[in-house]
């Protein structure tokens, strides 16, 4: 049983979400269907608590409006990324309504609450208890006039409604003021001797970072949580006299995992109820307690349920060096990536596994995003997987050729022992939660097989007596060795997977873990497809369009230039340095008009388009694909910078550049006119 966090409803999910919790999850999911075991995966959205019903209040609109919008989003992003959930739930549906209030039914049945009576701040004007996060005034640290009630958000502070100055209600405005109330508190101290035995002693193995959190929570003692709140937002305590009040969301959360299981299959019961269920809970680092502690301390009350086995929790994702935050708009928004990176979704889950914060907070920059592609995706395991096949059909008529033993030798041998030896490694990584190690043993066997081409130079032996044999052994190896990196790649990057069982035209049986490690992946004689790329590269202006993206549409201030020199161009791009009007007079200006436009191929940035300039036709190559259909821009007049040397794009001559305008969000605008005007005109 595999959950992933079930992410609030309250706004899109960035690619912190995705290193932090999803890949994970995603990766051991696939991997583990691969090993052919009765696994299920669940998510879903957590659609209670304070902060939709926070965000409702900002835009005006009731709860269920955000959440509807959210869960439809997110649900998306998730499944363009190919997060493979069984089940994407939601914490509204009734199925999970009813679960929720009759596990808190069980818990109050057994006499496990305590219910108390306490003085908590309330909005006489609106006439409701305020959470923590209702309540605004300057924070006593930093002077921030927009401090909350649990924290301050811009000197990091955690603080109480009391230590607020000016305290008021987000609501109404209203001074809160302290009223009784009932709420029925979960004396979590009772379980800290079990919690020692089971989680301390019991499970010491955990990640370093999960282990220690729990300790020192441990430690430092354990006291009663309030399990409900005073809220008409969520799902009701079932109660005869508990009007206005609902389920603490981290009561109800977790148990949507159990929920979502239960929509899934009439079989749920096999997946949570029996000793032998192995139970992982994938999640950020700020969950930590809720799933270790507080969530295991609820199941082990209830008695029905398993426990789990093991909370393989990550750190923090940084971006350009700054910590996410989505209040200053610091982030990469997965629904804004993957309509800016259509195809590369394989390229941000290798960059995002392989710098995946596993151990300690990591850092997501562009430069690397693009570094990894064009460096490791395709230089090298796209790379070996294109030769392999290219020379299959270059020198060995488009079939599988055969593996001569006679003539096996130590290269060879040194190869198959790595792809064997590979085999545990990576299973042991996967298996251990370590899955940045893991993707990096199966690109350094991709490396080891572009070491084995290169040494062995087949296409050096066409002619060569008794060549065709070596040249046979080579191919056959690196076959094998394409179908057992298709094996090993999958549960990362599914996609590339996918295209390579096309290109190897096998079934997606293959991919089973139990075939791994073989040589006999690939029948001698049989035909393979034609290859294609299996990465595009990425160019550094779409590199750059997303720094400055990042930047322009951000409140945070870059401590330091990370990025490479970045144009400014954000709202109000500093002027240029100043030049004379002799420097301007030797550009060469000139109106022109676009006759014809094509795709580049193999560039999916280029276009060549023919230009009328009047005078003469011109050929130009223009970076604008992403941005315009060939198609649509015909017609259209441009600004050409006319007097530019000629240069070589992809094979073509470029003979010039047209000027376009660019927003701070990178799109592209023509630059022309209302009226038609002639081509060839000075512009000046
Ligand atoms: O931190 C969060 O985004 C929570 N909504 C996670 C809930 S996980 C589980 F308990 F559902
Ligand atoms: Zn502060």
């Amino acid at each position: 049983m595999i959950t992933a966090a079930l992410p609030y409803a309250n706004g899109p999910i960035h690619i912190g979400h995705l290193a932090g919790c999803y890949l994970p999850a995603d990766i051991y999911a696939r991997y583990q269907r691969a090993q052919l075991r009765d696994v299920k995966f669940v998510g879903g959205s957590d659609e209670h608590g304070v902060p939709i019903t926070i965000r409702a209040l900002k835009e005006g609109v009731s709860p269920q409006v955000i959440v509807d919008k959210y869960h439809a989003l997110n649900k998306d992003s998730f499944e363009k990324m190919g997060i493979s959930f069984d089940i994407y739930s939601r914490t509204s549906n009734p199925v999970h309504h009813k679960t929720a209030s009759d596990f808190f039914k069980t818990l109050y049945d057994k006499g496990l609450f305590e219910e108390k009576e306490t003085e908590q701040y309330y909005d006489e004007k609106a006439k409701v208890f305020l959470a923590d996060r209702y309540i605004t005034g300057t924070c006593p640290v930093c002077g921030n006039p927009n401090a909350y009630g649990d924290q301050c958000e811009k000197c990091g502070s955690s603080l109480s409604p009391e230590q607020l100055i000016n305290p008021r209600s987000t609501l109404s405005d209203a001074v809160p003021v302290k009223k009784l109330t009932k709420h029925w508190y979960f004396p979590l101290q009772n379980y800290e001797p079990w919690l020692k035995e089971w989680l301390l002693e019991g499970h010491k193995e955990w990640k370093h970072n999960v282990y220690g959190q729990c300790k020192s929570w441990i430690d430092n003692g354990l006291q009663s949580r309030a399990m409900t709140r005073d809220s008409n937002w969520g799902i009701k305590v079932p109660l005869p006299d508990a009007e206005g009040k609902v389920l603490y969301v981290w009561f109800d959360a977790p148990i949507g995992y159990i929920s979502a299981t239960k929509e899934l299959t009439n079989q749920w019961a096999d997946y949570w109820c029996k000793e032998d269920t192995k139970l992982v809970h994938f999640i950020g680092k700020d969950n930590i307690v809720f799933h270790c502690i507080i969530f295991p301390s609820m199941l082990k009350a209830h008695g029905d349920f398993v426990l789990p086995d093991n909370v393989p929790a990550n750190e923090f994702l940084n971006i350009e060096g700054e910590k996410v935050s989505t209040s200053r708009n610091w982030a990469v928004w997965v629904n804004e990536f993957v309509a800016d990176f259509p195809g590369c979704e394989d390229t941000l889950r290798y960059v995002l596994c392989a710098n995946a914060p596993e151990t300690k907070d990591n850092d997501f920059t562009w430069k690397d995003f693009q570094d990894r592609n064009n460096n490791e995706l395709v230089a090298i395991f796209g790379n070996f997987v294109n030769r392999s096949l290219v020379l299959m059909h270059k020198l060995c008529g488009g079939k599988v050729p055969v593996f001569h033993n006679a003539i096996i030798d130590e290269d060879d041998k040194a190869l198959m022992d790595d792809i064997r030896s590979a085999k545990d490694k990576i299973t042991q990584s996967i298996e251990e939660y370590r899955f940045r190690e893991a993707l990096f043993e199966i690109i350094d066997l991709s490396r080891k097989g572009n070491q084995y081409l290169q040494k062995k130079e087949p296409w050096k032996k066409v002619g060569v007596e008794g060549g065709q044999q070596q040249i046979d052994n080579c191919i056959h190896l690196s076959l094998q060795l394409t179908a057992n990196l298709a094996i090993y790649i999958n549960p990362f990057l599914p996609n590339t997977a996918k295209k390579m069982l096309h290109m190897l035209k096998v079934v997606e049986r293959m991919l089973q873990w139990k075939n791994a490690g073989s040589f006999k992946l690939l029948s001698v004689g049989y035909a393979l497809r034609a290859p294609e790329l299996l990465f595009r590269k990425i160019e550094d202006d779409e590199i750059l369009v997303q720094i400055n993206k990042l930047k322009s549409n951000s409140t945070v201030t870059v401590t330091e230039q990370k990025a490479e020199s970045v144009p400014a161009n954000d709202a109000h791009a500093p002027v240029k340095e100043q030049i004379v009007y002799d420097d301007f007079a030797r550009l060469d200006l000139r109106t022109g008009k676009i006759l014809a436009a094509e795709k580049v191929e193999k560039a999916d940035k280029l276009l060549k388009l023919e230009i009328d300039l009047g005078f003469e036709k011109r050929t130009i190559v223009s970076g604008i694909a992403l941005h315009f259909k060939p198609e649509e821009i015909v017609g259209r007049q441009v600004v050409v910078a006319a007097n530019l040397a000629p240069r070589k794009m992809r094979g073509i001559e470029s003979n010039g550049m047209i000027l376009m305008a660019e927003d701070n969000q990178g799109k592209l605008y023509f630059v022309s006119t209302i009226e038609e005007i002639s081509a060839g005109m000075i512009v000046r």
